[in-house]
């Protein structure tokens, strides 16, 4: 650990994750779900970025101007290496928070952006990034922060404090961090099967610890042997973020205010009764629910839009379906499950299964009265299944004109990653804005058909050629194919399926011409 990341682990870099919730697209849904005013973001800043790829895939794809910090410069200088190959301009620094939320160069940002930060630093850093927010977030823009949450950690935060605890005091300095994380979720299994009082009390505890055993080992490492960690309640997130003029809006998953993949009904009742404010409505939900994670939009001075406003807004939103129309499923889960109506979705479905992009306002004109009353119920549906994933929102045509070569030089780099490692298996799609999650022999089967090639076979032997003077070989039914005969066979038999059901996605979302 280094003393310029204020106590922050440096010497295991971060996984390479993507995070929609941090695109600026993704606020727009759920803040006309709530009737509120969405900003025009010209910038955005996302602080502590880890790898970049969410800031990277958003500077290409979308656009907003793009700012945006991380402390450890190893994986600065990988972000920026993405975004040089994208010609993004994003404007990525290793500086702490300290030193660039002090920048006087920097312009408003209608749209501030961090996950997986506000749990993991100390509190002065907690202050100086509200007061950045406080000075820097315009009038009218969008805070979106995710955090660990309470009482979700009370039962199990036991376990992190323990291996962390084994960390600090027991760990040799020469242990790599695979081995550290290993040791240390041992040292907790010894530890809890002699601590009968602790998990009689709390069932949970023993099973939490086992789970863990099948997360990432980097994840482990930055969760639980970091330095800083402090869960909190809704509302004491609330009282660093109200004095800077924040309000809280909703969740940026919609799933999480949907009433029916959540309560029982006799918690919605209770939740029903409760008071207007957000306080007491949200601290409820995270007591009922046992939250762990919140991921929050905030908005400083939002105003609620009138009601033709707000559905001349809605109407104008573009969606396109990109699930199979006979594969989309009329049941949501999250807490709990839910059935979506046949009629209602069919309604929608029928005028979508073209998979081309249709405005809100030319569904409502096509879709069937009986079944969606209103045009309030319409928007609900189409947010569902849009939280879902099954229908993505589409971008303005002068948009995905602006950004398409940049997408396409991103995508070019990100199929060169993809040949020697499965680690960042994303691609920019100029259509949404957004990345799509394809997994790397989705990505090189990709790569293939960019190249030409078209049959599984040819696909197939395209990325044998590339894995195979690596030493690398695919695994099937947990057993590592030996031969170049099995590899491609398997191969083929995963293009196959690529080429029925994930090269027509990455076509309809502007990846692949
Ligand atoms: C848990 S990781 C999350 C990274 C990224 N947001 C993601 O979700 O993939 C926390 C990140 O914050 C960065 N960080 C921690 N303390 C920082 C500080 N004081 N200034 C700037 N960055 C910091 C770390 O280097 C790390 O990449």
């Amino acid at each position: 650990m280094s003393n310029w990341s204020d106590g922050y682990l440096t010497d295991i870099n971060y996984t390479y994750g993507y995070y929609k919730e941090l695109s600026p697209k993704h606020i727009i849904v759920p803040l006309l779900l709530e009737g509120i005013a969405v900003p025009e973001i010209k910038n955005a800043c996302e602080l502590g970025f880890g790898q970049g790829i969410s800031i990277n895939i958003h500077a290409t794809a979308g656009t907003a101007q793009w700012y945006g910090t991380d402390v450890n410069p190893a994986q600065t200088a990988f972000a920026r290496e993405v975004a040089k190959k994208a010609n993004n301009d994003a404007i990525l620094t290793d500086q702490s928070f300290a030193e660039f939320c002090q920048r006087d160069d920097l312009p408003e940002f209608e749209y501030i952006g961090l996950h997986g930060i506000w749990s993991w630093i100390n509190d002065e850093n907690r202050h100086i990034i509200v007061d950045f927010i406080r000075r820097k977030l315009a009038v009218g823009g969008i805070l979106y922060i995710s955090y660990n949450s309470l009482p979700g950690w009370a039962a199990t935060s036991p376990i992190r404090h323990l291996m962390n605890i084994w960390n600090k005091n027991m760990a040799s300095s020469t242990d790599d961090y695979k081995d550290r994380v290993e040791r240390a979720m041992h040292f907790g299994e010894k530890v809890l099967a002699q601590s009968v009082g602790l998990t009689q009390n709390s069932a949970e505890i023993s099973n939490f610890l086992n789970e863990l055993k099948n997360k990432n080992f980097r994840y482990l490492a930055h969760e639980y042997l970091n330095q800083n960690w402090q869960p909190m309640y809704f509302t004491e997130v609330s009282d660093y973020l109200e004095p800077a003029k924040l309000s809280y809006v909703c969740s940026a998953n919609y799933l999480e205010d949907f009433y029916d993949v959540n309560f029982s009904s006799e918690q919605a009742q209770l939740f029903d009764s409760l008071p207007a404010q957000a306080r007491v409505r949200q601290t409820t939900k995270d007591y009922m629910l046992n939250k762990r994670f919140r991921r929050d939009l905030w908005v400083k001075g939002g105003y609620k839009l009138n009601p033709k406003r707000l559905n001349m807004l809605r109407g104008q939103l573009k969606f396109m379906l990109i699930t199979e129309r006979d594969k989309v499923s009329l049941s949501v889960t999250h807490h709990r499950q839910a059935q979506l109506y046949p009629e209602q979705i069919n309604s929608i479905l029928d005028i979508l299964a073209d998979k081309k992009p249709h405005s809100v306002n030319e569904i409502w004109e096509a879709v069937n009265k009986e079944h969606i009353v209103n045009e309030q119920l319409l928007f609900v549906l189409l947010t569902l299944l849009y939280t879902k994933q099954d229908l993505v929102l589409v971008q303005e045509q002068e948009q995905i004109d602006s950004v398409k070569e940049r997408c396409h030089a991103l995508n070019q780099y990100l199929f060169e990653l993809a040949q020697s490692s499965s680690e960042t298996p994303y691609l920019a799609s100029p259509v949404t804005g957004e990345a799509v999650i394809c997994g790397q022999i989705d990505a090189l089967c990709a790569f293939g058909v960019t190249k030409g090639l078209k049959s599984p076979k040819e696909l197939a032997k395209f990325i044998w050629d590339i894995f195979k003077p690596q030493g690398t070989a695919l695994r099937k039914e947990n057993k590592i194919l030996q031969t170049d005969k099995e590899n491609l066979a398997e191969l083929e038999s995963l293009a196959d399926k690529f080429n029925k059901e994930t090269l027509p996605m990455l076509r309809q979302l502007g990846i692949i011409a």
